[in-house]
């Protein structure tokens, strides 16, 4: 029986290639899976068709929309994951449910080796290899653009000479990433992290700067999950949806940055998240009132481990899965209503209320109705103080200054 190699396939010039080249140099048949997390774009049948047009013997496309919704976009919304504290995972998220598919569409099409057209300077090499060995271990995988000299230039010429069906003229000038939880703009003349992004590079958020009326919108959660938009039901994807569409028309979640990528290089990204950016606000903002100061302090450091977790390709991995429920448990009482004001680029909380509230009225005001017994701090500043005294005896009677 001939080998079967899976090979992640996107439509475009280098897995395309990748068919052809991965069939002559290993003599491997190409079964072609192409994802859809909401890329927009191309019509996914047409890039079905591509595939078996540039060689593969089957071609499946997996509408993975409502899985990445709910088991990746979700849980990364519940942490409130921002890399770098600015970044909200847009690839990160999606590679490892990519990479879970690639896996199990191997395992059922008899296929012992995985492909996909990354680079070696990215990090998404790292999140589809490793994510693919955590659920199929078994598995070999194969990068022709990294591993076997896939160059750009060969890869035109290979696509010339065999007349694949590619239109190198709708190619973009910049190398993009794109899902419903945002978009990555690299490459080009963003290079040079001292040229500002122009109004191009950005499709999914309206220029901010252009003056319109703000739009406000109200986002009900219960245990830390979206389930309403001004009153109206929604699912978690029909939220992102909806608020990519009002932030987005706002120019909400447009992000500028020098990022550390896992193999160590620093690189200039362009990101546009305006849904992601917009439910975060809304959440944190929630949680702020409704979870106990202790686990809302201690719960920062566990976010920034989880979201470092998955940038650098470990969602499937012991820890992440042992984080995973400390925030679900976090979720337990966040449950309630954000009012933001989405305007001019920005996502700004207005109001907040919700049956999880930890907000006692009587204790916060400094009006009548007071039921704070401020008796009670004298004793309780001077015992806090107590070790921070004795030690400035100590200091005093040694002489130190
Ligand atoms: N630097 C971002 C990340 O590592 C975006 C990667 C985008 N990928 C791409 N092939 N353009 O998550």
């Amino acid at each position: 029986m001939t080998n079967r190699v899976v090979l992640a396939y996107s439509g475009g010039l280098d897995t395309s290639v990748a068919i052809g080249w991965i069939a002559e140099e290993t003599g491997a048949e190409v079964v072609c899976v192409a994802a859809d997390v909401g890329q927009g774009g191309e019509d996914m049948n047409d890039i079905r068709q591509r595939a078996l047009d540039c060689g593969a013997v089957e071609s499946i496309v997996l509408d993975l929309k409502q899985e990445f919704a709910d088991e990746y976009c979700l849980p990364a919304l519940r942490t409130n994951a921002l890399y770098l504290e600015r970044y909200p995972l847009v690839s990160a998220l999606s590679r490892p449910v990519i990479a879970k598919h690639l896996a199990l569409a191997a395992q059922m099409h008899g296929a012992d080796t995985v492909a996909h057209g990354c680079t070696g300077k990215g990090n998404d090499q790292v999140r589809f290899e490793v994510g693919i060995g955590a659920i199929a271990p078994e598995l070999n995988v194969i990068a022709p653009v990294r591993d076997s000299g896939m160059t750009r230039d060969k890869a035109i010429q290979f696509a010339e000479d065999k007349g694949l069906p590619i239109d190198q003229s709708k190619r973009s000038p910049y190398s993009v990433d794109q899902n419903f939880w945002g978009r990555a703009v690299e490459t080009g003349f963003l290079e040079d992290p001292w040229n500002a992004p122009i109004e191009d590079v950005y499709s999914y958020t309206s220029d901010p700067s252009v003056t319109r009326d703000p739009d406000d919108v109200i986002i009900s959660f219960s245990n830390g999950v979206p389930t309403a938009i001004d009153g109206r039901p929604v699912s978690m994807l029909e939220a992102i949806l909806e608020l990519n569409q009002r932030a987005g028309a706002q120019g909400v979640g447009r992000l500028d940055m020098v990022e550390d990528r896992l193999v160590g290089i620093k690189s200039r990204e362009v990101y546009e998240a305006p849904g992601a950016i917009a439910l975060i606000t809304a959440h944190q903002e929630l949680e702020d009132l409704t979870v106990e100061r202790d686990l809302r302090r201690f719960k920062f450091s566990v976010e920034q481990r989880w979201t470092e977790l998955v940038y650098d390709g470990l969602w499937f991995s012991p820890l992440k899965d042992a984080l995973d429920t400390f925030v679900d448990s976090s979720q337990q009482y966040v449950t309630g209503d954000i009012r933001l004001r989405l305007h001019a680029g920005r996502a700004v909380p207005t109001g907040r209320r919700g049956e999880g509230s930890l907000y006692d009225f009587d204790l916060a005001t400094y009006d009548t109705g007071d039921t704070f017994d401020q008796t009670l701090s004298k004793g309780f500043v001077q015992l806090w103080g107590l070790p921070s005294r004795i030690a400035a005896r100590r200091q005093q009677k040694l002489g130190k200054p």
